[in-house]
């Protein structure tokens, strides 16, 4: 949980977070296994954020949902918009439409054609999102913004593209998310998202080998993987092979990129999640790949109030790049 404040003219202050670990189980592909174990953890950041806020944005997994980009004439009235992405919508949803949940948003002049205008058109499980909007609710949140997490890593590359040459203009940028239990790779061309897929390894291989290795219970484990605080053969034996897998699995990443897609290579490479704060990490795979290799942190130039230490927030700032993603919400122009 991340809050973000105004901060004088387009400047942006970090103003408190707080992580909560989840179980392995509690979300599984996305969807909410255990509400209770999650609404628990929700109220313990909640708690541990002490701030008065309670208007909240939260996102759906990629997975949950379905997009398109449609073209609509110039000037069509919104009836005609309308009518036009509820027939897309109609082909999109492998489900009744009165189950559907779906929003829309008009790009700007499409590329190819510019008499036409491209919008963007989102399907998902109406489920899928009530069960999110209850859990904040369940802890006295209210959800006023419901975004997709790959376009919140979007909207959170975007405070950061400034450190690319040329802010990232005619660059192809993959952004590299390892999280527990998945990985998710979004390529960005010139700030347009290009590619999103997500595989199946994170940080959990690590803390369970660290458990196998060393006995010890899996949050014990996890602990003492975050503190760094492990016999001296963990450095070579455990840590360093999962460095190489998490190298190889990208290289993979990248070459399926490569397949699905018209493009050859990526100029820059950006770890985000939790594991991007491993040390060396950056290092293994800017060698192995041969690509420029940076480490996201989102809050690079925004402010930081006095009560977030600022050493804690360098080291959870890739974990929190969603996050960050979804804060700045809440400065979209309406
Ligand atoms: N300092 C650290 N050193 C090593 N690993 C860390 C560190 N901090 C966090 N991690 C690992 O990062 C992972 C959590 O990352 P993150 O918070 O991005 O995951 P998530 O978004 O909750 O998971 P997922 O995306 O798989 O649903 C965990 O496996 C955790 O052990
Ligand atoms: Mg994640």
């Amino acid at each position: 949980m991340l809050e973000l404040a105004e901060s004088g003219r387009d400047i942006r202050r970090v103003e408190r977070y707080a992580i909560a670990r989840l179980p392995k189980d509690a979300l599984t592909d996305g969807s909410v296994a255990k509400p209770e174990v999650v609404e628990a953890a929700m109220r313990e950041a909640w708690k541990a954020m002490q701030t008065k806020t309670r208007e909240v944005a939260l996102a759906l997994p990629a997975a949950a949902v379905i997009t398109k980009k449609i073209l609509l004439p110039q000037g069509a009235s919104e009836l005609d918009i309308e009518t036009q992405v509820m027939a897309e919508a109609n082909q999109m949803a492998p489900f009744p439409l009165d189950e559907v949940s779906l929003d829309w948003q008009i790009l700007g002049p499409a590329p190819r054609s510019p008499e036409e205008n491209e919008a963007l058109v989102v399907v998902s499980r109406r489920e899928r999102l009530e069960e999110r909007v209850a859990l904040a609710e369940a802890v006295g949140l209210k959800a006023v913004i419901v975004d997709v997490d790959s376009f919140a890593t979007l909207n959170a590359f975007e405070q950061l593209a400034y450190q690319l040459p040329d802010n990232g203009r005619n660059q192809t940028v993959a952004i590299i998310d390892i999280g527990a239990n998945a990985t998710h790779v979004s390529v960005v061309h010139d700030n347009q998202l290009v590619y999103q897929r997500e595989h199946a390894l994170g940080g959990y291989v690590l803390t369970q080998e660290i458990a196998r290795r060393y006995d010890l219970p899996i949050d014990e484990a996890e602990e003492a993987k975050r503190k760094a605080l492990l016999p001296d053969s963990y450095e070579s034996e455990v840590l360093q092979p999962f460095l190489d897998a998490i190298a190889l699995e990208i290289g993979r990443a990248l070459q399926l990129f490569f397949g699905a897609t018209a493009y050859h290579s990526v100029d820059h490479i950006l770890l985000a999640g939790g594991c991007a704060a491993i040390p060396g990490l950056d290092d293994i795979v800017h060698s192995r790949l041969q690509t420029s290799t940076l480490i996201a942190n989102p809050f690079a130039k925004m402010a930081v109030s006095s009560q977030v230490k600022a050493r804690q927030l360098a080291a959870d700032a890739p974990a929190l790049f969603v996050a960050c993603g979804l804060a700045l919400r809440r400065f979209d122009p309406t």
